[in-house]
């Protein structure tokens, strides 16, 4: 029997206080994601279970106890209240899969601080951007990342401490702080801060098409959403030894590969190293991991590398898989069962915004390959007709999925962008607060992607309703990298797009022309790959760069970035009438 048992059952007497009996939490008591992911599992007497199996590159591991993760999380929670950190400030996170990652994640909460996790492939613009963005006070790095901060300190007059978790202590430039958590004395006990529901928790940046990433900003309450999907969708239980591929600077990494699986006490597995299907088999093999939760990129990867491969591990303890970010191929889902003893990927749909899963297939439920599944209990979930965003009755019909506003674990604002918080809301006045729009039922959060609803209630993704590009599972902001591109010195004009891969599902490509005195040439090309890659992300850069002449433009000059994909895709450029002719 899986956790959630019969779907129709739980909608019927559906209470978001499942959540608090799930997590053994009672009226009154603190609530802290920090408290409740270690101290708490600690007081329920699973102090010596293990919490993180680690791997790095090479043969390096380590495992950490529930106890550990108290100690070290407490650890930097001190160290950061030491250094002057208050709550609120936002402190980032900047490093590679490491165990301080997760250490240093529970310790900022525990201190009251907002957790700002970055992906530590980003380059220093990429960096740059979402540190000024949040008025960051503190960054955790390596000596491995920390030459991309030193580039940008500068420019950033609210970092006021730049602190070295590992690496070399005798490179550190001055103004830089050497902490190495399992070298500190061991802190067991540490006052955790007094957080309510609403006080903030994370900040993760997400791209959108217009304008610089926008930082989403979620609350304690959050682990309510997480804890109930995690137990629900992954079906996690107490002797699960449980694996999430991604990466914590991208949500799926904090809300389900921290938050979810630890406030249930689960002991979780992070591999941080390069990807090939042996290693990975490898992994899942050694540790005996019996749910995984991974993306359709990797899944892809993994089919291409042949059913030969995972025919050479013993995968037998896996029972349960499921699959985030990017639209699940009916194909995957069924070659998934095929090769790992009839077990199949179960797709979830969710968002940054989201914070927590919200479209799913269930255990139990029976799978329709290519459809993302059902809305969570407690969730309302609709497709409103793209003119009129009235939702749509008609099975088939395609819209916009929308949200009723009001679940826990939905974000609270876009940070310091309140105009942009309020657009994603269908009905909103125009003078609405944050705090007002996030519980009015009467609206609709417009996610920003496309969908029907068939006759049986599934919903099947169609694609994204604006131009951010989706590169195996990551968000990438077409603004982003055009702003990056005209930075470079033979580029007058830029446009970024996504374009069809077999395995990333997109792509960037990117259309440009140049200025006076450049000419097209390979070498230019790599130039411009190798400048965006290094100043934004590997993600980011430009598999093709097509010159041109011109770009397409409206008569107010503004770049057509829609004409440009639809080439791109085949599909039909639609009505061109508003294109300057010249
Ligand atoms: C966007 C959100 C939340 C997890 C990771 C990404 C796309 C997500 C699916 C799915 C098709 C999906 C959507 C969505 N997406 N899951 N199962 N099928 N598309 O978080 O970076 O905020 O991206 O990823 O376009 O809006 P994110």
């Amino acid at each position: 029997m899986s956790n959630i048992g019969s779907y129709e059952k739980r909608i019927r007497n559906f209470s978001w206080d499942t959540a608090g009996e799930i997590l053994n939490w009672k009226e009154g008591e603190l609530l802290n994601i920090g408290d409740i992911c270690s101290d708490r599992i600690c007081r329920m007497g699973k102090g010596e279970k293990p919490a993180l199996i680690w791997e790095g590159f090479g043969d390096r591991s380590s495992t950490y106890t529930f106890n550990d993760l108290k100690a070290y999380s407490n650890g930097f929670a001190r160290f950061l209240t030491e250094q002057g950190i208050e709550p609120g400030d936002r402190v980032c996170i900047f490093m590679d899969k490491i165990p301080s990652l997760y250490f240093s994640f529970l310790g900022i909460l525990k201190m009251g601080g907002i957790a700002q996790p970055l992906f530590s492939a980003f380059g220093d613009e990429s960096l740059e951007v979402r540190l000024a963005g949040a008025g960051t006070k503190a960054i955790l790095t390596t000596g491995k990342h920390v030459r991309k901060v030193r580039k940008i300190r500068d420019r950033l007059p609210q970092l006021k401490k730049v602190i070295v978790v590992e690496g070399n202590p005798d490179k550190l430039k001055e103004g830089e702080i050497f902490f190495d958590v399992e070298e500190a004395p061991r802190i067991d006990e540490f006052e955790v801060y007094r957080s309510g529901p609403e006080t903030p928790s994370v900040l993760h940046f997400t791209s959108g098409t217009t304008g610089q990433p926008k930082g989403a900003l979620h609350v304690h309450n959050s682990i309510w959403g997480q804890a109930l999907t995690t137990s629900w969708v992954l079906d996690l239980r107490d002797d699960d030894v449980y694996w999430c591929t991604a990466d914590p600077g991208w949500v799926t990494g904090t809300s389900y590969g921290i938050i979810g699986p630890w406030s249930l006490g689960a002991t979780q597995c992070v591999l941080d190293s390069g990807f090939t299907s042996n290693r990975w088999y490898k992994f899942i093999q050694d540790n005996r991991i019996t749910v995984w939760y991974s993306a359709p990129t990797a899944i892809r990867a993994l089919m291409k590398d042949g059913d030969e491969v995972v025919g050479s591990y013993d995968l037998s303890s896996l029972r349960h898989l499921a699959s985030v970010g990017e639209p699940l191929n009916p194909e995957a889902v069924i070659w998934s069962g095929e090769v790992f003893g009839g077990l199949r990927f179960h797709d979830t749909f969710w968002q940054t915004e989201t914070g927590a899963m919200m479209i799913s297939n269930y255990p139990g439920m029976e799978i329709k390959p290519g459809s993302m599944g059902k809305p969570f209990p407690g969730i309302e979930a609709a497709v409103l007709d793209l003119a009129t965003h009235e939702p749509i009755e008609e099975p088939g019909k395609v819209g916009l999925i929308a949200f009723r506003p009001g679940w826990p674990s939905m974000f609270r604002q876009y940070w310091k962008k309140p105009d942009i918080y309020r657009s994603k809301f269908v009905g909103a006045a125009e003078d609405a607060m944050p705090e007002d729009l996030r519980q009015d039922r009467n609206l609709w959060y417009v996610s920003g992607d496309r969908a029907s609803i068939d006759a049986d209630g599934y919903f099947w993704f169609v694609g994204r309703d604006d131009d951010v590009i989706n590169t195996g599972g990551h968000l990438v902001g077409p603004f982003e990298i055009e702003s990056a591109l005209v930075e470079h010195e033979a580029i007058a004009e830029a446009a970024a797009v996504g374009k069809p891969d077999e395995v990333n599902m997109e792509v960037v490509k990117a259309f440009v022309t140049l200025k006076p005195g450049y000419e097209p040439s390979d070498e230019l090309e790599l130039d411009i790959m190798n400048f965006i890659r290094k100043r934004l992300s590997p993600l980011a850069m430009p598999q093709e760069i097509e010159y041109r002449d011109k770009l397409p433009k409206t008569r107010s000059g503004k770049i057509v970035r829609r004409y440009l994909k639809a080439i791109e895709w085949g599909e039909d450029v639609g009505d061109l009438s508003t294109l300057s002719d010249e």
